[in-house]
């Protein structure tokens, strides 16, 4: 089994969500909550960005003990010297560098030549090896890069210092297999990858962030970015909780696993969503509201009589308690049955089946039939008979 770190980005990227800004109270208490919930990283902000900032990074660098915390900076010297100062309280501080390296973002934001880059890239990895015993490096735009090139800098960056090697798919372009033949090809292609761990970091603008993080670990990558609830810039980044709970349902297919502590995950999804004012859908992979509901009478008795026929999940594995058979207008007799039980009502089989009739009429107007309903419809009947 390999262990995959899990390196969060919800204070950074995911504050980079258009219309999310987290005040510094706000900041800590999720970063109290993701080093309870067991990532290995939190990248607490980009201290080059802004005071408010630079000010939070320091204080969570500062405060949090259980697991590593890093800030962004580009690279540039004034960057990485404001990042020092702000994570050099933390216990075990770590530099977030990055360049560009494809060719349009050479040339249209840097007007570089490649070789420029990598003198800029290595020169920057030198000297935050100054201060910082851990450096990750990450290659901008690295899906979109020619693959040569990225093998050649990433070597050159390596034996510049770098401990961690990102390569994020920035604009959410890149497929499962492409992302994947990415990684492979840098093991095959670089000397020294055996020196350091390999990352992902995706986005999700095609809706494939997640699917190319577990690509990425099929191919060697060791450490996944995120953000809970999938936040970010544009369409958000990998959601950390789906990858986490991916990992451990499918550990025979990924032998891998993480240090997250599943029970936590809704806590963890419901402050970030509570505090970023993101909501979460209800049909959201692992924490949605209907994630754990089952409404079809054909997937209700399946489920009454043997869980996983139609569950893969246990609500309770992710920290989720609720109803998981709905009454609803696809609701068959056994699940009406069964919720009848549950509320305490024992009745004979003729009984069931007068109010099970008046209950279909009721699922036909009415979305939900909750328990205070079905109490209305068994005392009418008891009262009427
Ligand atoms: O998406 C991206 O490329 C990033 C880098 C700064 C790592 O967020
Ligand atoms: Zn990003």
């Amino acid at each position: 089994m390999n262990k995959i770190k899990i390196f969060d980005t919800t204070l950074r990227d995911g504050e980079q969500s258009p219309g999310v800004n987290l005040n510094f109270q706000e900041k800590m208490e999720i970063a109290r909550q993701l080093e309870k919930y067991g990532v290995d990283i939190i990248e607490a902000g980009f201290p080059a960005a802004s005071k408010g900032d630079f000010q939070s990074v320091r204080e969570i660098a500062n405060t949090i003990k259980g697991c590593s915390v890093t800030g962004l900076a580009r690279a540039v010297k004034s960057d990485i010297d404001t990042a020092w100062e702000a994570l050099k309280g933390s216990e075990e501080p770590r530099l977030h560098v990055f360049i560009a390296t494809s060719p349009i973002h050479m040339a249209y934001k840097f007007n570089k030549k490649p070789e420029e880059i990598v003198e800029i890239a290595v020169e920057m990895v030198k000297y935050a090896s100054r201060f910082f015993p851990v450096i990750q490096w990450s290659a901008e735009d690295a899906s979109r890069s020619e693959l040569p090139f990225l093998a050649h800098i990433t070597e050159e960056v390596i034996k510049a210092g770098a401990n961690v090697v990102n390569l994020p798919d920035t604009v959410g372009y890149t497929t499962p297999k492409e992302y994947g033949a990415m990684f492979s090809y840098l093991k095959e292609n670089v000397p020294n990858i055996h020196k350091v761990d390999l990352s992902t970091h995706c986005h999700d603008d095609l809706g494939m962030a997640v699917a190319n993080s577990l690509a990425a670990v099929e191919n060697g990558a060791t450490q996944i970015e995120g953000a809970i609830n999938g936040i970010g810039e544009r369409a958000g980044n990998a959601a950390i909780e789906e990858v986490a709970v991916a990992l451990h349902t499918r550990k025979d297919f990924y032998q891998s696993y993480t240090n997250i502590t599943l029970s936590e995950t809704k806590r963890t999804s419901d402050l970030v969503s509570k505090l970023t004012g993101m909501a979460i859908p209800a049909n959201k992979a692992v924490v949605g509201r209907n994630a754990f509901a089952h409404e079809s009478g054909i997937h209700q008795d399946g489920f009454l009589k043997n869980r996983s026929t139609y569950e893969i999940i246990s609500p309770e594995l992710v920290g989720v308690q609720q109803k998981e058979v709905v009454l609803g207008k696809h609701s068959g007799r056994h699940a009406f049955r069964t919720h009848l039980m549950d509320l305490g009502f024992t009745l004979q089989d003729n009984q069931i089946d007068s109010l099970f009739e008046k209950f279909k009429d009721l699922a036909d107007k009415k979305k939900d039939v909750t328990d205070d309903d079905l109490f209305s419809l068994v005392l009418q009947k008891t009262v009427n008979s």
